[in-house]
């Protein structure tokens, strides 16, 4: 969930600051009152070394279960702001769909068909997308590439419809995105994220996070062969049940690699038509982020997959690669039209080339 603004995180860190201050505050009145304890009784009856030490003692065992008390309190009120956020994320309200009778000018021969969209963030100024306008066709696969903060995961938020654009249009079979209810938007598009999340489950609820209860056992077997998942499934005793991260006594921490398997695998065991790849490649060297991308276009046959890639050894086999910069599509094309237009793709393929051992002549 993002920030509205960045005020709303302000606020949540001066009530934050507040009541820590006051946990603290209690803490350092109730050491003023021993010590205060102390002298008075040190004052009323003559007491010796012995029980000067002893009440020492009391005091400082008491301030150290004080402190851990209020360590405690501390903690807790922490994880209740956390709760009542994610209370507040549950309870968002499905976003409710306006029909429209009839939609003008629609094309219909496309899965996608982005018209004009700009879009900026709650908490900006300036849009991060300007007037973009492309189409995908079912089946396709289609590369994003762009320099970084050029607006490539935006761009895919914004055709997954997790966030709306401000201007313009975007279609799926000829339907406007802003009216297709989110389940049904969910059912259709899967997603892999950049920045994609580790749960600490077992490997089987990670893989079918989106049904635990009914897990599909040829779609979870198909998914973790896939995404091969089951090369170090093996090696572990538990197998599928196998708990994964630290924080359970139980629990099997993965590499990145093994976890971006596991992110993959669960994108493909909802077996949608439309799959989005935002470049997973984080833990992996450029050789296996190539490979997995490959890999990943030859799993994606028959549906429509997009994927953002810094890569553009991996845009080879892409029907279509749409070159994004500063938030504005640039060049749309295959890899060799792009390369016979001399661009920014040509540019971006030929400081690459030397890595992958391509040579940007022989593949043109
Ligand atoms: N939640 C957000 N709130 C405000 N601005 C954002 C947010 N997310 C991204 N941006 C800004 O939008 C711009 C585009 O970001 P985006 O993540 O889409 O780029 P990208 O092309 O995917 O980059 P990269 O290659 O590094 O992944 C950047 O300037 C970024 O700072
Ligand atoms: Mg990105």
């Amino acid at each position: 969930m993002t920030w509205k603004a960045s005020d709303e995180q302000y606020e949540l860190e001066k009530y934050r600051m507040k009541k820590e201050f006051n946990i603290v505050s209690l803490h350092q009145v109730v050491n003023a009152l021993f010590i205060l304890g102390i002298i008075l009784i040190g004052r009323n009856n003559n007491i010796t070394i012995g029980d000067f030490v002893a009440y020492s003692q009391l005091l400082s065992m008491s301030t150290a279960t004080i402190k851990m008390l209020s360590g405690g309190i501390g903690t807790l009120i922490n994880q209740g702001l956390y709760i009542v956020d994610m209370n507040k994320f549950i309870t968002i309200p499905e976003k409710t769909t306006k029909k429209m009778a009839v939609l003008e000018h629609v094309d219909r021969t496309h899965i996608f068909s982005v018209e004009n969209i700009s879009f900026k963030y709650p908490n900006s100024d300036s849009f991060i997308l300007k007037n973009i306008s492309f189409a995908i066709s079912q089946g396709e696969t289609v590369a994003i590439v762009g320099e970084n903060g050029s607006g490539k995961s935006t761009l895919i938020k914004c055709l997954l419809g997790l966030y709306s654009a401000k201007e313009g249009r975007i279609l799926i079979d000829g339907e406007d995105i802003e009216d297709i209810p989110q389940k049904e938007l969910y059912r259709k598009m899967t997603a892999l994220f950049q920045d994609f999340v580790n749960y600490e489950l077992t490997i089987e609820e990670n893989i079918a996070l989106s049904e635990t209860e009914d897990i599909n056992q040829i779609q979870f077997n198909k998914a973790i062969n896939e995404a091969e998942v089951i090369q170090f499934l093996d090696m572990l005793s538990e197998k599928e049940k196998t708990t994964l991260g630290y924080t359970l006594d139980n629990g099997r921490e993965l590499s990145g690699g093994q976890w971006q398997r596991i992110a993959l695998g669960r994108a493909l065991y909802k077996e949608a038509e439309i799959i989005f790849l935002d470049e997973p490649t984080a833990s992996l060297d450029p050789i296996s982020e190539v490979k997995l991308i490959n890999r990943f276009i030859d799993i994606c046959k028959g549906k429509t997959a997009i994927i953002i890639s810094h890569r553009l050894a991996s845009c080879l086999s892409a029907d279509k690669i749409i070159v994004l910069h500063e938030g504005r599509v640039i060049e749309v094309g295959n890899h060799e039209e792009l390369l016979l237009l001399r661009g920014q793709y040509y540019q971006m393929f030929q400081s690459q080339a030397n890595s992958y051992q391509y040579q940007v002549g022989c593949s043109s």
